[in-house]
């Protein structure tokens, strides 16, 4: 039988000391957070952190994120932390913010990639933060997917991506965000956003009082690509190419591309539009934190379907969609257009 999400309190309280005993013993708990499911171990543990990059398929120099219970832990982790860094702690978490800070001694080379600087961030889900709350320490993890895959947003996902690998699934329902956190260093004269996410670099600036840099083009082989592989161009891929198409183009090009007997679905944005009933197409709302929410689960619900590729129709370019149109661009690249 498949685990049903919590809904007991008891079940809840075995489940969270099974994930501990779990984490304790070295192992391996795929976490549900508001952004997406990370494959969480021990954080002090360097055999227990190798074991996620194992499983992920995932070159061991690239860093992981400690999370955390919460901004009075960040000190454990980064000596001394600076005025904006516990600025932005205190306003953000738990939420999806992650803040890149100079590390402390004790956070094992496993965890960094051995950079001197190391990712910390507090995920506001019920579950993962009573879980930290009680084992106490903080828990290394990426995204619970196989390297270079699209990020899972319900427990499900995970299962299907990692399966058995994993020691534990904690099923916390459906990721209410549906994007991976906001990444932003605080290590230079000046804070720099390397990932956006759903708190924007204006709500950052506002907290610290100074300007957030944007983060570096991701151009393939760049050093910044290197140490943060989020900023590879072609992470969060789906196995299908991914085409954006404005809303007016889009039944145009999916006549040509029948007409050339390729198969492709569609992915629509706020009205479906009308198109043969054999193309498989998913919609998804026109504002910016419901398409954000349902982005991940629809690609791998068209990817599924082993179309040739897949249209979408192109969002807009405003300040709301940032972390959409990145994630975008980095699926679409690599697609041949
Ligand atoms: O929303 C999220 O951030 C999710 C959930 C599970 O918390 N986690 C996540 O982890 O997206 P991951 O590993 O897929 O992406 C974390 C990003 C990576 O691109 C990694 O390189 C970057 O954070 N990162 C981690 N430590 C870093 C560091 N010290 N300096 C620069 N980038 C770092
Ligand atoms: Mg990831």
């Amino acid at each position: 039988m498949p685990r049903s999400p919590l809904n007991a309190p008891a079940d809840a309280d075995a489940r969270l000391s099974e994930a501990v005993d779990v984490l304790s013993a070295g192992g391996v708990v795929a976490i549900p957070t508001e952004t997406v499911y990370g494959l969480g171990a021990d954080a002090e543990n360097p055999a227990a952190v190798r074991h996620i990059f194992a499983i992920k398929g995932r070159p061991a120099n690239h860093p992981l994120i400690v999370h955390l219970a919460g901004a009075d832990r960040v000190g454990d982790w980064s000596p001394q932390p600076s005025a904006a860094a516990m600025a932005l702690a205190e306003r953000f978490w738990p939420g999806p913010l992650t803040l890149v800070l100079p590390r402390a001694e004790r956070v094992p080379d496993a965890v960094t990639g051995g950079q001197d600087t190391v990712a910390l961030r507090a995920p506001d889900h019920p579950l993962t933060l009573a879980l930290l709350e009680r084992f106490g320490g903080g828990i290394a993890a990426p995204s619970a997917n196989r390297f270079g895959r699209i990020s899972p947003t319900t427990a499900q996902h995970v299962r299907d991506d990692l399966g058995a690998a994993v020691d534990l699934v904690l099923d916390g329902g459906p990721c209410r965000i549906g994007l991976e956190s906001t990444i932003v260093a605080l290590i230079g004269p000046r804070p720099q956003l390397l990932r956006p996410g759903a708190i924007g670099p204006e709500a950052l600036s506002e907290v610290i009082g100074k300007p957030v840099d944007p983060p570096l083009k991701h151009a393939g082989a760049s050093e910044a690509a290197v140490r943060t592989p989020g900023a590879l161009a072609a992470h969060y891929a789906p196995r299908a190419p991914l085409e954006l198409i404005p809303a007016d183009a889009l039944t145009g090009r999916l006549s040509k591309l029948l007409d050339h007997g390729e198969r492709p679905a569609c992915l629509g944005l706020g009205e479906r539009p009308s198109l043969p009933a054999e193309i498989p197409f998913a919609l998804l709302p026109a504002d910016a934190a419901g398409y954000g929410a349902g982005l991940y689960a629809a690609l791998r619900a068209l990817d599924a379907a082993r179309p040739d590729r897949i249209l979408l129709v192109a969002p807009p370019a405003g300040a709301d969609w940032l972390a959409v149109n990145d994630r975008l661009r980095r699926a679409a690249h690599g697609s041949g257009r």
